[in-house]
């Protein structure tokens, strides 16, 4: 610093705002160039301490003086503000490359969702189904009294009405009838064979609702229908369709099933097919020591062609309603039923299905 006594004031400010300036321009963080500004310009400040010690001087060398301060202020002020913008942009550069997200990378949600056993059942049926030919339809969950009885061939007082204890809502539809929560997809067979005419082969999955509960039973539970209708159908295609099916859905080629004679109000003959089932294996076995009921099956009986507006002389049916619940239970070892609906995660993630195929 040049020092060479009162004539050279005016070198002693420039030479001391330079070297401030430098200061200014050596700061490389914010806080530190925040503290040399409170150190220069704040209250006990050293260009501050200057000016104060203005009042010191005589009258006109305090008037240069001052004037020259005065200019080293705005200068060092203009300084640290540049040098303020210049930080305050290469933190905001820095903060731009080191937080870039990659949009390129596939997100990993942490909780994966799963597809419900009984979704699965369904649209491993269904997809068997359509390799079959079958189109697929869908029906109410409420219905009427003929769709669910009437048209179905149930005598109005018929004990087969008991056997589904059922869900009646109050009031009654457009037709004056007592309507209900459907106790069999059957119920959609009538409205989709006038819609669709003869020859028809249609499978309709969905909810079905009885006052049944335990650990096999459960108040809503899933059925999916099926009917073919064309000229010259037997009882020898309702079995051949239904032994492709479920050997296909079992997986299992020599799988041990039996037609067993049953009744219902809108086949004729009807059966019952159950499957051979090891419990001591607690799976589908050939020599197993249990038969269980899986589905119920028939010929159309030619009251229901008729109701459907088929010419029962011309075309004849089969007709069938799988439990579904039940098929998922046997394929996929699940003794209870009522943790289907319970909506356990836990439960989901341990028998649910990857969305993406593969295994559970
Ligand atoms: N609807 C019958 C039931 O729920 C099953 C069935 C459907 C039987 C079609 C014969 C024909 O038990």
């Amino acid at each position: 610093m040049m020092n060479n006594g009162a004539t050279t004031d005016a070198a002693v400010l420039k030479d001391s705002t330079d070297s401030w300036l430098d200061e200014v321009a050596a700061c490389s963080q914010l806080e530190q160039l925040e503290q040399l500004r409170v150190d220069l310009l704040g209250r006990k400040g050293r260009l501050t301490e200057q000016l104060k010690s203005l009042s010191t001087l005589p009258i006109d060398e305090r008037r240069e003086r001052g004037a020259a301060l005065n200019q080293q202020r705005e200068r060092l002020e203009v300084a640290i503000a540049s040098r303020k913008q210049a930080l305050q942009n290469a933190a905001l550069a820095e903060r731009l490359t080191n937080e870039s997200i990659d949009l390129t990378l596939s997100p990993q949600p942490e909780r994966q969702g799963r597809v419900h056993p009984i979704s699965q059942t369904t649209a491993e049926l269904l997809t068997i189904f359509r390799g079959l030919g079958f189109a697929i339809g869908e029906g109410s969950d409420v219905v009427d009294d003929w769709d669910n009885f009437g048209s179905l061939n149930f005598q109005p007082h018929h004990p087969a009405r008991e056997s589904q204890d059922s869900f009646f809502l109050q009031g009654r539809d457009a037709n004056g009838l007592p309507t209900l929560l459907r106790t069999q997809t059957s119920s959609a067979q009538i409205k989709l064979m006038r819609q669709f005419g003869a020859p028809l082969a249609m499978v309709v999955p969905g909810k079905v609702y009885r006052q049944d509960s335990d650990a096999t039973h459960s108040p809503m539970f899933h059925q999916l229908e099926g009917f073919v209708i064309d000229r010259g159908i037997s009882f020898a295609h309702l079995k051949g369709c239904l032994q492709a099916v479920l050997t296909r859905f079992f997986g299992i080629p020599d799988l041990p099933m039996r037609f067993r004679p049953h009744y219902f109000p809108f086949t004729e003959p009807s059966a019952e097919v159950d499957i051979a089932w090891s419990r001591s294996k607690g799976r589908i076995d050939r020599d197993g020591d249990k038969w269980l009921e899986i589905l119920g099956a028939g010929m159309i009986h030619p009251t229901v062609l008729r109701n459907g507006g088929i010419d029962p002389n011309e075309y004849q049916g089969f007709a069938f309603g799988m439990g579904l619940d039940r098929l998922t239970m046997l394929k996929y070892g699940i003794k209870d039923l009522r943790p289907f609906f319970e909506g356990d995660l836990r439960w989901l993630g341990h028998y649910g299905f990857s969305p993406f195929g593969g295994g559970s």
